[in-house]
This record gives C-alpha cells, sequence and structure tokens, in this order.
C-alpha cells in the first residue's frame, strides 16, 4: 500500500488481505477489504491484534451486522462483559446493549435515560478487572455530528513533567459506579446497583500490559486518590483530565454508516460529543464490551 505511514502498517498489509489506512498520530486505522460477519481467518485475526495494538482505535467500514453477528466478532477477542446498569424494567441490559439517545417511546431526547457516556471516562474501570476493549456498532446516526472522541493517555502520560511523573507514582485511585453517577449528574446509584459494583482501586498510572508504555487510567469513574485529602486529590484528578483531554492527544470520530469502532480501554479515555441536535435526530449504537485484566498492584 503506497499510503501506509509506518513500517507497522506496511507490515501488515504485506501479512494479509486487509488494507489498512492510519487515521491520525493520535490513534484510529482504517480498516476495509473485510466482513466482519464471517469467521475471522487466524491471518487476519493477527493482523487485527497488531493494528489495534499500534493504533488503538480501529475504524472497520461499512458492515452491517445483527447483534448475534456483533456478539459473534466480539467473542474473538475475548470474554463479553455484563453491565451494571438497571433498566426501567429493573433488569441489566442484554450482552449487545443499545447506546441511544431515545426515551422510552423511541424518541430522539436531550436528556436520554445514561448521559454518562458524554464525559471522559474508561470502560468499567469500576471493575477490579476492567476492560479491555469496546465495540461501537453504528445503526442511526444524526445526519451530522454525534462523534466519538478518543484521548491518547500515553502520550498525555508521556508530555508530563518529569517532577508530576514522580508526585503521581505510587498513588491509587478509587473508582466507583456510584462516583461516576454523581459526577455526570445521573440518578444516584441504586442499592442493588452498589452492591453489585463496590469500590475498587486501580494505579494513577497504568502499565499498558501489551505495550509496557505508562499511561494516565482516569476518567469520570474516579472517587478519589487513596490516602490523600478528598478536594486535593479531586482536584489533582480533574487537572490532569483536563490535561490527558487537549487536542493534541485526541482523535474525534466522525461516524459513517456502517462503521464498526473497536477501541483499547488500556490506554484511551473516550466520550461521545452532543454536537448534533439530540432532541431532533436519533444516535443509536450496538456495543460489546470485552473483559480485560487486573491491573498489578
Ligand atoms: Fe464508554
Amino acid at each position: 500500500m503506497a499510503t501506509m505511514a509506518t513500517s507497522a502498517a506496511i507490515d501488515l498489509a504485506v501479512r494479509g488481505t486487509l488494507a489498512f489506512r492510519p487515521l491520525s498520530a493520535v490513534a484510529g486505522v482504517e480498516i476495509t477489504g473485510i466482513d466482519l460477519a464471517e469467521p475471522l481467518a487466524p491471518e487476519n485475526r493477527e493482523a487485527i491484534l497488531a493494528a489495534f495494538l499500534a493504533h488503538h482505535v480501529l475504524v472497520f467500514r461499512g458492515q452491517h451486522l445483527s447483534t448475534e453477528r456483533q456478539a459473534a466478532f466480539t467473542l474473538q477477542f475475548g470474554e463479553l462483559e455484563d453491565h451494571v446498569i438497571r433498566l426501567g424494567d429493573g433488569k441489566p441490559p442484554p450482552l449487545v446493549h443499545v447506546v441511544s439517545n431515545l426515551d422510552e417511546h423511541g424518541k430522539p431526547t436531550a436528556k436520554p435515560y445514561s448521559s454518562g457516556n458524554y464525559f471522559w471516562h474508561t470502560d468499567k474501570s469500576y471493575h477490579a478487572i476492567p476492560s479491555y476493549a469496546t465495540l461501537l456498532h453504528a445503526v442511526d446516526l444524526p445526519p451530522e455530528g454525534g462523534d466519538t472522541q478518543f484521548a491518547n493517555t500515553a502520550m498525555a502520560y508521556a508530555a508530563l513533567p518529569e517532577e508530576t511523573k514522580q508526585r503521581l507514582a505510587g498513588l491509587r485511585v478509587v473508582h466507583s459506579w456510584e462516583a461516576s453517577r454523581l459526577n455526570t449528574g445521573n440518578r444516584p446509584a441504586t442499592e442493588d446497583e452498589k452492591r453489585d459494583r463496590p469500590p475498587v482501586n486501580h494505579p494513577l498510572v497504568r502499565t499498558h500490559p501489551e505495550s509496557g508504555e505508562k499511561v494516565l487510567y482516569i476518567g469520570t469513574h474516579t472517587s478519589h486518590i487513596e490516602g490523600m485529602d478528598r478536594t486535593e486529590g479531586r482536584a489533582l484528578l480533574a487537572e490532569l483530565l483536563a490535561h490527558a483531554s487537549q487536542p493534541q492527544f485526541i482523535y474525534t470520530h466522525q461516524w459513517r454508516e456502517g462503521d464498526l469502532v473497536m477501541w483499547d480501554n488500556r490506554c484511551l479515555l473516550h466520550r461521545a460529543v452532543a454536537n448534533y441536535e439530540m432532541a431532533k435526530h436519533k444516535r443509536v449504537l450496538h456495543r460489546t464490551v470485552i473483559r480485560g485484566t487486573a491491573p498489578p498492584v
């Protein structure tokens, strides 16, 4: 491929039938030449995993997957996660669940049932074993906007002054579903939800288990820093989030019909952007989440 920007990408191109096009220096690679409804050939799975490690966000174009097919594709990379949130009927959502701005009547609304996805976070950091990857498949999109942004937390950590890195070393952060609900102005966590997902703590500076890079492991699911005054700890977390979400660390994904996007929750923050008429247009995506590994203590 003449357009390849990195030696890793050139290597991927010659190993399989897939075409890879990097989307930004921060994150993102477009992948074409594959139908994800079919089982993956071993060499394609290997090429996809190499691209995942190199680019963190995979953008597969032109896919049309049923929820069953999306689950089957996801299962080729790991175990599906379940979800803590309880819906209006008191039940958890299915393993392939719907992310949308629709109300209980299926109409677009500016105040969806849960709006936590519009705040910077990394999926399920409130789990002792947080997630490896998330997959979103575009089902119904607004005519424009409704983007998803990704912030590269390895680049953000690397850009910190040395003295800040030293200050952060060894700190642990408490993450919880309860804190997440409070931080995002959603209805408070129910007693059932709190019992299902008690607070956990993780290193503030996490080492990516595959690349070995250090990343800032933060976001809107965080409560406070262990052993630090709460106000001081929360101020530091807010400062780090502001640092990590600067434009130079961000890739903005503009959705196209048929996109399936898969990203690495271990080195990225993400959020949906309300840059569309939420009360007028539908934004519906199908989501699957893959269980990861526990950050080392
Ligand atoms: Fe998310």
